[in-house]
């Protein structure tokens, strides 16, 4: 099967899992269910959640658990903790964004108190169908449940994504105007190390926890779980530098978001401190770190490899 055929049949099996994710009235008032499921339901390359499939259909052996079943439920919630992050970063009061997966964003349509509850619901749903599948009965698949928990809320939590959007947000000229205690201050430039720090964090943590627990569901043992941490760190900071790049020489129409907001907002981004150029071949040496320590984990051949470099080469 060539990529994008596996990319469009794992696509295709999330969107139908997702569908079907969230408690629906008369179990949740309809007005937050409609909320939560119009930013879940609208489109988005669903990169995570293929992640969490393709890491532990790479390394599962044997026939004695259904990877599908084994696999699913943390790639929806993977799906739905980043579902929420955009949410609350197009926010009036993070990024201010009126555009996301090609259609207004969650506030413009529900309002800012609904948009900020609908995140809170799609987050706090995540970890429950986390906790509640796959069969919790087997002793060994229970604990490999626990330890996806623990990888992806440690991702979605202040070490890992809230705290790099805390960063993002700290580094806003916007943000220092808003603040009483520092009015009038430009926030500090970011250098190499921090903004590395701050995408490893806001966008990286969760992309690591996606590969991280779909191959802790798969049965993979330490060497191979070394070896794919690795390699997500780098398609991590990948998808950021791309994302920072696609800001930059994308079109809103293309991307489904505003283009052009980060130089708009004076945001550090990987191409205001290295330009387009060296950006691109920073996300280069990216993917070729990443190749290497699939190869380490003898796992060249899985759709793994060509999804760190459709994260590179995306024009969405
Ligand atoms: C956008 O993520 C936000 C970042 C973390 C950079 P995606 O580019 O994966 O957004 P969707 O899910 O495809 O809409
Ligand atoms: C967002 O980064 C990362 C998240 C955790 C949502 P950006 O602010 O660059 O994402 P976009 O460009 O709005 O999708
Ligand atoms: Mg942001
Ligand atoms: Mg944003
Ligand atoms: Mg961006």
């Amino acid at each position: 099967m060539d990529l994008a055929d596996y990319l469009e049949a794992r696509r295709a099996e999330v969107e139908t899992a997702l569908a079907e994710a969230l408690p629906a009235p008369p179990r949740c008032p309809p007005v937050v269910f409609d909320a939560m499921r119009y930013s879940l339901l609208g489109g988005g390359k669903r990169l995570r959640p293929i992640l969490v499939l393709a890491a532990c259909e790479a390394v599962h052996r044997g026939p004695r658990h259904d990877v599908r079943a084994l696999a699913m439920p943390a790639a929806c919630a993977v799906e739905l903790i980043h579902t929420y992050s955009l949410i609350h970063d197009d926010l009036p009061a993070m990024d201010d964004d009126s555009l996301r997966r090609g259609r207004p964003t969650s506030h413009v349509v529900h309002g800012e108190g609904m948009a900020i509850l609908a995140g809170d619901g799609l987050q706090a749903e995540a970890f429950a169908i986390l906790a509640r599948r796959p069969d919790t009965r087997d002793p060994d698949l229970a604990s490999r449940t626990l330890s996806a928990i623990q990888v992806i809320a440690e991702a979605a939590g202040a070490m890992g994504m809230v705290g790099g959007q805390a960063l993002d947000l700290d580094a806003a000229p916007s943000r220092h105007h808003a603040r009483g205690d520092r009015a009038g201050q430009r926030p500090p430039a970011m250098d190499a190390a921090a903004l590395t720090d701050m995408h490893a964090r806001k966008t990286g943590a969760l992309i690591r926890a996606s590969v991280l627990a779909g191959a802790i569901m798969g049965g993979a043992g330490p060497r191979v779980l070394d070896a794919l941490d690795r390699y997500a760190r780098e398609i991590g900071l990948a998808f950021q530098i791309v994302d920072d790049i696609l800001d930059v020489e994308g079109a809103s129409a293309d991307l489904g978001k505003t283009a052009g907001k980060d130089a708009a907002s004076g945001k550090p981004t990987c191409v205001s401190l290295y330009g387009l150029a060296e950006s691109k071949a920073l996300a280069a040496q990216c993917l070729s770190r990443a190749h290497a320590a699939l190869d380490e984990a003898g796992l060249a051949d899985t759709p793994l490899a060509g999804i760190a470099r459709w994260i590179v080469d995306r024009r969405t």
